[in-house]
């Protein structure tokens, strides 16, 4: 049963919103007043997603499930409703994955988006947020990376399908009026308080911190570090840990911002980091000090396109989204523990 929004009301179509940022987007904005409707196949996300989010908002807003390659069916959710805006987070995101299968990542990262602007431009729905990538940039460019840097030179296939899908949105800005805000943004991690929504993929999880907490809670004997001879101060990887809320905060502000430009064929990118690089090794230290206990780690070799350090100057985004991620990574890192305490033991 499908309930058409009434009439009036903005709506933001967010795609794959059962997914770990997805789901946060939605719950942030239909708090902040915004009527959302989200399609997901749910290929990588449990039903214990849904129900994560109606326990969050004390409601479930419009769900479809439908694969972003069925047309027909897209089509039919946009003839049911008056969509202002796209928030795309659609996108497979394992790095490592991605250099093992490079043309499924090219396959579905790339024809997932053309198909929904296909659908959007044939609905004159042309605002468009990306869900994009700080690992588009050129893998050589000095640190920390700024907007205005070269993209394009990547280490892995998921990095390169990034890229590419900001190259189509610049074109379908530029010749086809649509406006568009690339958000480049590397490692989300947790923080929701209220526990009920989290990235539980139906895949092995990718990410640090999933790993982290599935070592803590004995689901795994150990946590791989992946290499400890980077040219970082302790050998291990550096990155950009932002937590994931401040991350979707930061796309209100972003979708706001666009409402308000009032210019038409908007085409920006901003970095949605907090400036702070922080090491593997300091990363088990600090979920050794929120989760009161030792982690056991080892040493192996080094992933399949990873790189030695990431972190971005958010300058940009201070200034022209006018706000910055103040979370304390301790405090995403016991907020996750608090999750993952409360749902898995
Ligand atoms: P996720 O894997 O947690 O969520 C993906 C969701 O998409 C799942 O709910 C899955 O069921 C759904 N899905 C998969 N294939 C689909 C299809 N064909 N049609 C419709 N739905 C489909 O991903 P995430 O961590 O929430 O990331 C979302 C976006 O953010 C991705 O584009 C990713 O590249 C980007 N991103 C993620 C990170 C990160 O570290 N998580 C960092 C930067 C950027
Ligand atoms: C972080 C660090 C690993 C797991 C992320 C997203 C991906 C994409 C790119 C955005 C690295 C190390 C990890 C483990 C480890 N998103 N690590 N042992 O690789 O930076 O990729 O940004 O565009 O979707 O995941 O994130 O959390 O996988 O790794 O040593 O078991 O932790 O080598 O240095 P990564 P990650």
């Amino acid at each position: 049963m499908v309930n058409t929004r009434e009439e009036g009301n903005a709506t933001i179509l967010i795609t794959w919103w059962a997914g770990y940022i997805g789901s946060h987007a939605v719950v942030l904005f239909e708090e902040a007043g915004y009527k959302t409707v989200i399609v997901d196949n749910l290929s990588n996300a449990s039903e214990e997603s849904l129900l994560g989010i109606e326990k969050t908002l004390g409601y479930m807003p419009d769900f479809f499930k439908i694969d972003l390659r069925d047309s027909v069916r897209l089509q039919e959710v946009f003839s049911l409703y008056h969509f202002e805006w796209v928030l795309h987070f659609a996108g497979l995101k394992a790095v490592g994955e991605s250099c093992n299968n490079p043309l499924e990542y090219f396959d579905n990262n790339i024809i997932w988006t053309l198909e929904l602007l296909k659908t959007m431009e044939k609905n004159n729905v042309k605002n468009i947020i990306f869900s994009s990538s700080a690992t588009v940039y050129n893998i050589w460019n000095t640190l920390p990376y700024i907007e205005s840097q070269g993209t394009g030179e990547t280490s892995n296939t998921y990095s390169s399908t990034k890229y590419l899908i900001e190259k189509i949105l610049f074109d379908v800005s530029r010749f086809s009026q649509f406006n568009v805000m690339n958000l480049r943004y590397f490692n989300p991690i947790w923080s929701d308080p209220r526990g009920y929504i989290w990235e539980n993929p139906v895949w092995v999880p990718n990410n640090l911190l999933p790993y982290i907490m599935k070592v803590v809670l004995g689901e795994l004997e150990y946590l791989q570090v992946f290499w400890n001879d980077y040219s970082t101060p302790d050998g291990t990887g550096v990155r950009d840990y932002v937590d994931v809320v401040d991350l979707v905060r930061w796309h209100i502000l972003a979708y706001e911002k666009l409402i308000a430009n009032g210019k038409h064929w908007y085409y920006d990118s901003f970095n949605l980091w907090t400036w702070r690089g922080v090491s593997v090794l300091e990363m088990i230290h600090i979920a050794e000090n929120g989760v009161d206990n030792k982690i056991d780690y080892r040493i192996v070799g080094r992933r399949k396109g990873d790189i030695a350090e990431m972190y971005c100057s958010p300058d940009k985004a201070y200034k022209e989204l006018w706000w910055k991620s103040e979370t304390d990574i301790s405090t995403s890192v016991e907020n996750s523990w608090r999750f993952y305490k409360n749902h898995t033991l």
